[in-house]
């Protein structure tokens, strides 16, 4: 299985980029990104872009794969909701759109967030932009998948990028196995998610959104 990850530097894309990189049936992982990742692996292709809203000068080194994890994506925090459909709908849009042309037969996962809005009508402005991609994206000609997670677990030494992220887990890892005993259906960890993409991949499902409860049951 030949594998796209987008978001490889970040929290969750590490998770999922290790846990392919530990998967005996995933052949070949292709990172694009911005960030050099700073690893090297024989399964492992880095390719470095700049313009994630037009991947049309890299479409030649596109084809040929059976699947890609999207989990590029920021907070909401600060920013308009022009800026932040931009890179959310904007950049999972184009790539996802330029997949599916040319990999008809791959599957998709997108990462969203717990509470993104499918009605796409709600107050909350991240939830509506998350809910719009969510549904355009399970309608394009390929097998699409979305993941919203709830709280993550960073594991197997992976460290948040956001700094807030990383304060706030300093602080409340001691508590983390209790709010899982407390709050197992909110929160999952960065190798569940890498595990339940893989699973998703090799065996289908009927079911297109995955909420934290689903990936955990993965
Ligand atoms: N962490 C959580 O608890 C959580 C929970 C629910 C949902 N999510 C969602 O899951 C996704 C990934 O979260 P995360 O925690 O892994 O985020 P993260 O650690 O901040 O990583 C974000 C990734 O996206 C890339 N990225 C961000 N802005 C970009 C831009 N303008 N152009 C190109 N690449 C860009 C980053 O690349 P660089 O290294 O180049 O910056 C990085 O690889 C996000 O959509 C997030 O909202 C996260």
């Amino acid at each position: 299985m030949k594998v796209i990850l987008f978001g490889a530097t970040g929290m969750i894309g590490q998770g999922v980029l290790k846990a392919c990189l530990a998967d005996d049936g995933v052949a070949e992982i292709l990172a694009i990104g911005r960030t050099p990742l700073g690893e090297s692996h024989a399964k492992l292709k880095e390719l470095m872009h700049n313009d994630f809203s037009d991947f049309s000068s890299i479409e030649p080194r596109l084809s040929g794969y059976d699947a890609c994890y999207f989990c590029l994506g920021v907070s909401s925090a600060g920013m308009s909701e022009e800026k932040y459909r931009q890179i959310t709908y904007g950049f999972a849009m184009a790539a996802a759109q330029a997949l599916s042309k040319l990999n008809p037969n791959m599957t998709f996962i997108y990462i969203s967030g717990m509470g993104a809005d499918s009605t796409e009508k709600g107050s909350v402005m991240w939830a509506r932009v998350r809910g719009k991609l969510e549904n355009d994206l399970l309608k394009l000609p390929f097998k699409a998948y979305v993941f919203r997670p709830g709280g993550v677990e960073p594991m197997d030494g992976i460290q948040p990028k956001n700094k807030w992220l990383k304060a706030l887990l300093k602080v409340m890892g001691p508590f983390i196995p209790l709010l899982k005993r407390l709050f197992p259906d909110y929160i999952t960890s960065t190798r569940q998610i890498g595990k339940g993409m893989l699973e998703v991949t090799r065996h289908g499902s009927d079911q297109k959104i995955f909420e934290c409860k689903d990936i955990n049951g993965l």
